[in-house]
């Protein structure tokens, strides 16, 4: 394909220094009720796995974009999401984290309008029949769902919402091959961080910090001890396009497999391509809300949530096969304490990130030639916000994957 020939001999980097996105908009409660809107209600967000609603009637409840909603187990098994207000007078009709609706009717806890999973009105409580009132144009209204590889989106905008695959695709597509239905989660980590959410994205997209605040984890993948994240990011990269050495390849050190405190894997996943082992990590990234990391032998899905301009939730899960979780031995510790480690390393800088730009006198940073990523980041931020972008001559490449390959 002659696209793949032109991505190929691309350096990754930006030409020219660019402009980094208005302090303010890190700090301004006025903005950030601006992206709720324009970003976090209108894209598809990451909930949960599907198997934490296992049976009709189980729920999660969850906060989106400052909206309250909770997701259900249907009748037929599917799973249905609906904003979290009783069609009556709006009372918050699930008031607990998870759970299961008893008799399957989700029930007002004020006045006993009753609802089925479908979302339908069944009962209308001790109210009298009364003209003009139609059960039928009382039923709760629906948040968009999809599920992909056992990992349940939602999407506020509900019926206008686009297609989730014909977003989300291709960058799904990276990690197609792990088994990612059957994977179950073996361990979950959730902190408070004092910073914006965009911050923690513009860390997770450049390892310029990488060095500096992640000894351990340069140690494991080389390059990133380069302070930079793929071949293609070093400027004179052509001179060694052959070279396969960890430090220039991105693959992990010598001998490792996998990102735990040894780098010892514990049992590989099937149906992966020896390619697929070799690299060492591969990220799906689903902006606002998710990356996917996956390893040989599990998976870390980090979520990010927005709480106000200045404070997020940070999530994540570690996924495994039932069969990696069952081995005699398996040790959990060796995987979650190094990628705990990471991500407090990275939840740290973040928050010093924050703090600084609240004293920040200038209008906004600046991004260097390794933080393309960044600024395709903060491209797709002006883009969602309806501001013109800065253009396509700083970043010439296709797409945020190909830097990774
Ligand atoms: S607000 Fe729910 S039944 Fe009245
Ligand atoms: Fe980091």
């Amino acid at each position: 394909m002659s696209d793949g020939k032109v991505l190929e001999t691309r350096f990754n980097g930006l030409r020219e220094a660019q402009p980094a996105l208005p302090v303010e908009w890190y700090l301004d409660p006025g903005h950030h009720d601006r992206e709720m809107r324009e970003i976090w209600q209108r894209h598809w967000v990451y909930l949960c796995r599907a198997d934490s609603l296992p049976a009709p009637g189980s729920f999660r409840s969850f906060t989106v974009a400052g909206r309250d909603i909770f997701a259900v187990r249907t009748e037929d098994g599917a799973i249905a999401a609906y904003f979290n207000a009783c069609r009556h007078r709006g009372s918050t009709l699930c008031t607990e984290a998870q759970g299961n609706f008893a008799r399957r009717l989700i029930v007002c806890p004020y006045h006993q309008w009753a609802y089925g999973l479908d979302g339908r009105l069944r009962a209308t409580g001790p109210m009298r029949k009364l003209e003009g009132f139609d059960r039928a144009d009382h039923g709760l209204v629906p948040v968009a769902t999809a599920e992909w590889g056992g990992f349940v989106f939602a999407n506020l905008a509900g019926r206008d919402a686009p297609p989730f695959m014909e977003t989300h695709g291709a960058e799904l597509d990276y990690i197609a091959r792990w088994p990612l239905a059957e994977l179950v989660t073996g361990h979950s980590y959730r902190k408070t961080l004092d910073c914006n959410w965009k911050i923690f994205w513009e860390n997770y997209n450049e390892c310029l910090h990488c060095p500096n605040i992640h000894p351990e984890l340069c140690d494991l993948v080389p390059i990133y001890g380069r302070a930079i994240m793929a071949r293609r990011d070093d400027p004179d990269w052509e001179a060694s396009a052959d070279d396969a050495t960890p430090r220039v390849a991105g693959t992990l050190r010598e001998g490792a497999e996998t990102w735990s405190m040894d780098g010892a894997a514990q049992g590989i996943l099937p149906g992966l391509t020896e390619e697929d082992r070799a690299a060492g990590q591969r990220y799906a990234t689903i902006l606002p809300s998710v990356f996917i990391a996956a390893h040989v032998d599990y998976v870390r899905a980090v979520r990010i949530a927005p709480l106000t301009a200045e404070t997020m939730e940070l999530s994540a899960e570690w996924l495994f096969h039932p069969a990696t979780l069952a081995q005699p031995g398996f040790d959990l510790a060796r995987i979650t304490d190094f990628g705990t480690l990471v991500m407090e390393q990275d939840g740290a800088a973040c928050e010093l990130n924050q703090r600084g730009l609240r004293s920040a006198t200038f209008g906004h940073g600046v991004l260097m030639q390794e933080e393309y990523e960044v600024f395709l980041f903060q491209e797709w931020i002006r883009e969602a916000l309806g501001q013109a972008r800065l253009g396509e001559k700083a970043a010439p490449r296709a797409s945020r994957r190909a830097a990774r390959e």
